[in-house]
């Protein structure tokens, strides 16, 4: 779906997870929501605190499962996606800290593997992802599953592409200061999902979206594995959408 505007996309995002969480609340079970850090997602975080703030939208009885962590990362560093999820999103809102799930990335190496199988069990625990959101990387990763991800892959310690790196450089003041690897949710974890929607947003993202939307299935971009998903939505704006 194109939109003009990626603030009016976000609020119609944020309405679908409002609904969600409402539905899930009257039939009294936890909404299970799998979120994306990075700045796509941004807005959609801003509209749930305002529906929180003046709608009452709440959030005690939603579970949330991050898709990734940069590995070795501190909680407090600024650049971790805690520290992102934090102050976009669970500072704001009434969320049980124990409903809050997302990969540790100040794990000791020998730790990773069993705390990989555990985010998974935890995950299942609760019936699976309702909702996913994403965005998209340059490489076409979504979370941090990097050309040559599986589509069995499941939550794993994987190594970060250079392009990715040198896209998250910026914040991180020079890439020397970008982790080289990052713990992630699998495509398989993302596929299982009963609904995942993807955010794009500019010009930037444009061939990205294009190859993701219309390219061959291959490992060699990961997103193009979406398109085997049944329930999957592409929110795009024009800039995003300028290749298709
Ligand atoms: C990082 C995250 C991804 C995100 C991507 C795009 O690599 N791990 O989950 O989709 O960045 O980020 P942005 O939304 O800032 O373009």
């Amino acid at each position: 779906v194109v939109y003009d505007d990626a603030h009016y996309a976000s609020s119609v995002v944020a309405a679908e997870i409002a609904q969600l969480i409402r539905e899930r609340e009257q039939e009294g079970r936890p909404c299970v929501l799998g979120l994306a850090t990075g700045s796509s997602p941004i807005r959609v975080y801003e509209e749930l605190v305002r529906l929180h703030r003046e709608e009452g939208l709440s959030f005690k009885n939603v579970v949330t499962f991050n898709l990734d962590e940069y590995y070795p990362m501190s909680n407090q560093n600024v650049q971790s996606y805690h520290y992102f999820m934090q102050e976009y999103l669970f500072k704001h809102i009434d969320i049980p800290e124990e409903n809050i799930n997302i990969p540790k990335g100040d794990l000791e190496p020998e730790e990773v593997l069993e705390f990989c199988v555990s985010y998974e069990k935890k995950i299942k625990s609760y019936g699976g992802l309702d909702f996913q959101l994403l965005g998209i990387g340059r490489t076409g990763h979504i979370g941090f599953n990097e050309p040559g991800s599986h589509f069995n892959s499941r939550t794993r310690l994987i190594t970060l592409d250079h392009l990715t790196r040198s896209d998250a450089a910026p914040a991180f003041l020079g890439i020397e200061n970008v982790p080289k690897k990052a713990i992630t949710m699998g495509i398989r974890t993302v596929l299982d999902a009963r609904r995942v929607v993807l955010l794009a947003w500019g010009q930037n993202k444009a061939e990205i979206v294009q190859k993701a939307v219309e390219g061959e299935i291959t490992s060699q971009v990961p997103s193009t594995y979406l398109q085997e998903h049944d329930n999957t939505t592409f929110i795009l704006d024009k800039g995003a959408a300028s290749e298709l």
